[in-house]
């Protein structure tokens, strides 16, 4: 059994959140004063058992853990462990702002983590705060360093590209990244429903950073089909790599690989442009599993073919800490 839409693009990854709290308040992401929505019944366990065996009985082999913060979870090395030992599941992967990286770095690798991206959206401590509220740059690099030691197959940097903000950053960074075996991918700006005054001031297309780094020698690294939403650069002096994640780009949405399951049960086929299809009721039991491999499998014919549909532009979504990125 596999998961495939009517466009004929397969899923073998799934984003899956586990809380929509968040210890930090990005500028772009989170607006001032927010509150996580609602109660805090967020999937346990053995709903998140469930659900992984489902999607790994239809073909998923990778699973990204998300939030909000998904550290935030006491329970973060249990589902970690579960995911991992779910027969199918071939990677376990965690997104994460990186604050609590260091003191539980021994516990996710135990529990059997295989890759990590962290946010580093400065690397200019006071620019960091601006941006995060927070003043743990260095601590956080410091972790990755350990991080990098403790022998991850991926560990990988998004640092989303503001105009005004960090924009001026990209020297730095590439100086920093010289003999450093990381990834660190630019992330387009997205627009959100609660961010579109920041967007309008901030937005700076991908193209422009592509355009800087093949002016500095930078090449682009040949894309497979079942790569991720980066376009990846090397340059032969360089060690570590660039990645450019252009969400407006032309053909961004035809390789489309993963789906998403919010924190309380709902499958989101696109991070933009619709509302999520709540499955939750059958992750409540193990004789519903096959039940739930049906649903997913059928509302599959729901994913439209990119997230520019007509009246209806991206932005629908609030802001990313509620499905996951
Ligand atoms: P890899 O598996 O390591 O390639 O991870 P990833 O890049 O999918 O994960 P990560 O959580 O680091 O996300 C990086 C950025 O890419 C975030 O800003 C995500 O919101 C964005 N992103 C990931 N998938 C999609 C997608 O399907 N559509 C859009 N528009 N953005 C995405
Ligand atoms: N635009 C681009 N990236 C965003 N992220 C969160 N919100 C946005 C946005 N509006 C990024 C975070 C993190 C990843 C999961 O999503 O910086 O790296
Ligand atoms: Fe920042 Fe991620 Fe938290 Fe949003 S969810 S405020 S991007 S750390």
């Amino acid at each position: 059994m596999s998961l495939s839409d009517s466009f004929g693009r397969q899923f073998h990854y799934v984003r899956l959140s586990i809380t929509d709290v968040c210890n930090f308040r990005c500028n772009y992401c989170l607006p001032d004063g927010y509150q996580c929505d609602g109660d805090r019944d967020f999937l346990n366990l053995d709903e998140i058992r469930r659900v992984v065996r489902a999607f790994a009985e239809l073909g998923v082999e990778k699973i990204r853990i998300t939030g909000g913060e998904p550290t935030l979870r006491k329970d973060l090395p249990q589902i970690i462990e579960q995911c991992a030992n779910t027969p199918g599941i071939r990677k376990v992967a965690l997104t994460t702002n990186g604050h609590k990286m260091a003191r539980y770095l021994d516990s996710w690798d135990a529990a059997g983590l295989n890759a990590i991206n962290v946010s580093v959206d400065s690397l200019n401590p006071h620019v960091f705060h601006q941006i995060t509220g927070h003043n743990s740059l260095t601590d956080i690099l410091a972790a990755l360093e350990q991080a990098q030691q403790m022998g991850f197959d991926a560990i990988k940097l998004n640092a989303v590209r503001m105009k005004g903000i960090n924009h001026h950053e990209l020297d730095s960074y590439i100086d920093w990244l010289k003999d450093k075996d990381l990834c660190l991918r630019f992330i387009e700006l997205m627009e959100t429903g609660d961010n579109r005054a920041f967007f309008k001031r901030h937005h700076s297309s991908g193209e422009s950073i592509v355009a800087e780094l093949q002016s500095k020698g930078w090449l682009p690294v040949t894309r497979s089909l079942s790569a991720g939403p980066a376009q990846e650069y090397y340059h032969p002096d360089w060690q570590g790599r660039v990645g450019v994640i252009m969400p407006y780009s032309k053909d961004f949405c035809a390789s489309c690989n993963r789906l998403r399951m919010s924190s309380r049960g709902d499958l989101h086929l696109c991070l933009f442009t619709e509302h999520g299809l709540s499955v939750r009721d059958l992750m409540q039991s193990d004789k519903d599993i096959s039940q739930l491999k049906n649903r997913l499998q059928a509302l599959l014919v729901e994913k439209h073919a990119s997230h520019y549909l007509p009246e209806h532009q991206v932005g629908s979504t609030k802001h990313l800490a509620s499905i996951g990125g």
